[in-house]
């Protein structure tokens, strides 16, 4: 049954004298939220081929590389489901929804930006817009912060599948940024909200939409983007978006930066996706450029002073070790060496792939990073483990192939199946239709992919 608080909020705050529209927008609750991807750039044209062979029909959007996906009438979903489509397990293209394409899109302003920024993703499990933002600003440096433990493996395998060597992990809560004063130049913060987007989802949040729940979640997110406004550069960009449509989630969490800030900030773009106008999930973007420091006095609660000290603490006692432990990787990767602007770096027993960036290297000493750019190694007895997909950041070009011939061979080679008769031991790099799809040990005649668990196909 439908939430009576809910219809009557909306009714009062968005559509008075217009109940048509209001049946419209509440019809939107049954529905099935449109499927979309986001194809890589340079891949687009791999990508399409691939799936309109495989049984998609993929129609543009209004996002450059972003494509609504329809099923040809004979396609079997069983037998073809996209997140194991071989694409996808290489990290080509990622499941997204159109409306969630959006923020990163306009904070680029539509365009791949060639500029080396520090830019912060404020709260970014599970990794949908931080891969993106990795697209759309390949010279930069991303910081991708997640406070929620249980969130984090979601983001970890969706950054080793997109590929990260110029992102880093930090588990902060978000408020305790502002403690950075103006040190990224774009910022992303795609706000924990109350959910109104699954709205289009025809799940059960709109049956427990609760205004008590929605002011506790307001409060959390004036909060953040208090934060993300003090971390920002002055002249720096970012976006606050949120996927709720409610008042007090999105223009009121402005309005209450606007009260305390007064003009150091400008509000250059502001939309709602409505699900029954815009036909996506519900969802506010706001693009905001900083003009000038702010001055007002820090929110001072119990609450965050207690934890701001436990963060300063800890953040030197972790600082010290990881700068301690993170060093330059001087060790033979024989027959390999790295592809230009890539470095490897040794932590414990583990080799990391990270893009050449002095914004990069500014941001190790300023915060603690739990994960510095792509693990593709790591070294057990001497060898090198796991190193599926270190191929991204080697030159290969000396190294043996092997050349899948047919899709019967990739669908072994995807499960994780062994393929043999295949030669002696050694490294070697595996090949479909002149796609590399993994650097593998060669052992005993066979080989096996050694993706995570996670990304066989099933
Ligand atoms: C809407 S989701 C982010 C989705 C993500 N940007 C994406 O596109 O894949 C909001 C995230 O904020 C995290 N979060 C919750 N409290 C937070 C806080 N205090 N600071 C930062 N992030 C927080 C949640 O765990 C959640 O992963």
């Amino acid at each position: 049954m439908i939430n009576e608080r809910f219809v009557e909020y909306f009714r009062e705050n968005f559509f008075q004298n217009k109940p048509k529209e209001l049946e419209q927008f509440l019809s939107c609750i049954e529905l099935s939220i449109p499927r979309t991807i986001r194809i890589k750039p340079w891949k687009e044209e791999q990508v399409r081929k691939n799936l309109e062979w495989d049984g998609w029909i993929l129609t543009p959007t209004n996002i450059n590389r972003v494509f609504a996906m329809d099923r040809r009438e004979d396609f079997d979903p069983l037998e073809r489901r996209l997140g194991f489509s071989s694409d996808h397990l290489l990290g080509n293209f990622y499941i997204q929804e159109l409306a969630a394409a959006h923020p990163v899109d306009i904070l680029a302003g539509s365009r791949i930006n060639t500029e080396s920024f520090l830019i912060l993703d404020m709260a970014a499990s599970p990794g949908g817009k931080t891969t993106q933002l990795a697209e759309y600003f390949p010279n930069s440096f991303i910081i991708a912060n997640e406070p929620t433990r249980e969130r984090l493996p979601q983001l970890l395998q969706n950054l080793e599948r997109m590929g990260s060597a110029n992102i880093g992990i930090t588990l902060y809560p978000g408020q305790l940024y502002r403690h950075q004063e103006e040190l990224f130049d774009r910022i992303l913060l795609d706000a924990p909200c109350s959910g109104e987007w699954t709205l289009f989802k025809g799940t059960d949040a709109v049956k427990h939409w609760h205004l008590k729940n929605i002011k506790e979640i307001a409060r959390l997110q004036t909060k953040l983007l208090d934060a993300a406004l003090h971390t920002l550069k002055i002249g720096g960009e970012m976006i606050y978006s949120t996927c709720s449509l409610n008042l007090l989630e999105n223009e009121w969490v402005l309005e209450a930066m606007r009260e305390k800030y007064g003009n150091a900030f400008e509000i250059i773009f502001q939309k709602k996706f409505w699900p029954h106008i815009d036909k996506t999930g519900g969802f506010f973007v706001a693009k905001i450029r900083k003009i000038s420091s702010l001055n007002a006095p820090l929110i001072n609660e119990n609450i965050e002073e207690k934890t701001e000290k436990e963060w300063r603490k800890s953040e030197i006692k972790n600082q010290n070790k990881n700068n301690k432990e993170l060093k330059l990787f001087r060790g033979n990767i024989s027959p390999w060496n790295t592809q230009d602007g890539i470095t490897l770096y040794e932590h414990e027993w583990k080799i990391l792939a990270i893009r050449n960036s002095d914004t990069g290297d500014r941001i190790r000493d300023t915060v603690f990073l739990m994960r510095y750019g792509e693990q593709i190694w790591t070294i057990e007895h001497g060898k090198f483990i796991s190193g599926n997909r270190a191929w991204r950041y080697l030159d290969t070009s000396k190294t043996e192939l092997y050349i899948i011939s047919n899709i019967w061979e990739l669908d072994t080679y995807l499960r994780g199946e062994p393929i043999s008769n295949i030669g002696d031991d050694s490294y070697i790099l595996i090949t479909f239709e002149n796609q590399i799809l993994g650097l593998e040990y060669r052992k005993w005649d066979f080989i096996s992919n050694t993706f995570s668990h996670e990304w066989r196909r099933k």
